[in-house]
């Protein structure tokens, strides 16, 4: 009799080795150090700082060097960066290492906002593999010359539109330049962040490097632990990426886990979504301050009352909150709803 294989496992990406296969995606005005720390504090694997710009980090920008703190309980920090200059993407390289000394970098190659593609990074890189392979290999170079071992990764989407459809070329040219693993969003950049995610697509890139040690992982429509289960199983992936799925809902992982593990996950009680709500808000103030802090938790919040009755009068007072106060004035209404 064969036996099923385990869907929850360790990862290796090169000498990199995560105890499972969980991960929190890079997400810009999202994946700050205080929600890292709160997905790893509910059963995140491995999670990666939203994308650094380059060039910023070459402009020695005080904010980009924040964005790429470690959180006290981030043993393994993963630092995503976007570029489309070999130098520039190099010299930004060094400074990641020199900065926060980061177990992994990623190279954004699936962004698809029109400013950023124009400068020849983001998704314009899953277009033009042989570019790509370029940035690739002058950032493995740049972690070579600083005598660490880091593994560099990239993120891809899968093309440029469903007439251009590039991620086997894209992949294949990232890893023959130096990339130890890739990740594919398998929406094209024209879909933007719209319809679905092509999971087939995954399947294939997964069957591609079968035969090798590059393990891939999948982003896109992953929204519950059955989806976790659904890509892992439909695709074979190495790991899985949760984005939208995790805003507001760091609980994700654990309930996922458990899926993976037992067949079935407990539900969250609205007292650990409000009480995990506060900790990030908390922790986020100590990185930029209650006003500051407040104004941005207001999107997050509402993530955590997701699904409760009376959200919407929940939301109205959310969306109005200027400090600490008011943010427990709201947990206190949503007790007394
Ligand atoms: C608001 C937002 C910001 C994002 N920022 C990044 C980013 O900085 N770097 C990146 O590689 N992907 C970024 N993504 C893409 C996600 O990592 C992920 O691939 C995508 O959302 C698909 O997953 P989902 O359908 O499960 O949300 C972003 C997505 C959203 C919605």
């Amino acid at each position: 009799m064969t036996e099923e294989p385990q869907l929850y496992h360790s990862v290796k990406i090169d000498s990199l080795e995560l105890s499972g296969n969980l991960f929190l995606a890079p997400v810009a005005g999202y994946s700050d150090r205080s929600f890292r720390s709160v997905c790893y504090e509910h059963g995140a694997d491995f999670a990666y700082t939203e994308m650094v710009s380059s060039e910023a980090l070459v402009r020695a920008s005080v904010k980009t060097a924040t964005i790429m703190e470690r959180a006290p309980n981030e043993k393994n920090l993963a630092v995503q960066i976007f570029g489309g200059e070999e130098k520039i993407m190099a010299e930004a390289t060094k400074i990641v290492i020199n900065t926060v000394n980061p177990q992994l970098i990623d190279i954004n190659a699936g962004c698809p906002v029109p400013k950023i593609i124009k400068t020849g990074a983001g998704s314009a890189l899953t277009r033009e593999p042989e570019r790509l392979g370029k940035i690739v290999k002058a950032v493995c170079s740049a972690v070579a010359e600083t005598e660490k071992n880091i593994p560099v990764t990239v993120k891809i989407r899968s093309g440029w539109d469903q007439k251009h459809i590039s991620f086997k070329e894209a992949a294949q040219a990232a890893i023959e330049n130096g990339a130890k693993a890739i990740t594919l969003h398998s929406r094209t950049r024209a879909q933007g962040y719209e319809g679905k995610a092509d999971w087939s697509k995954l399947a294939e890139l997964v069957q591609m490097f079968s035969n090798t040690n590059i393990p891939i992982f999948g982003s896109g429509d992953v929204f519950t632990p059955e989806d976790c289960k659904r890509m892992l199983e439909e695709t074979s992936c190495s790991a899985v990426m949760f984005a939208r799925g995790a805003m507001g809902n760091p609980f994700i992982f654990t309930q996922s886990k458990q899926l993976l593990q037992t067949g079935s996950y407990s539900e969250i009680p609205l007292s650990l979504r409000l009480k995990t709500g506060m900790k990030e808000l908390n922790l986020l103030i100590e990185d930029i301050g209650e006003k500051a802090a407040c104004r941005e938790m207001r999107k997050r919040f509402c993530g955590y009352t997701k699904g409760i009755s009376g959200a919407a009068e929940i939301r109205k007072q959310i969306v109005a909150c200027s400090s600490v106060q008011d943010y427990e004035n709201v947990v206190l209404s949503c007790y007394f709803l």
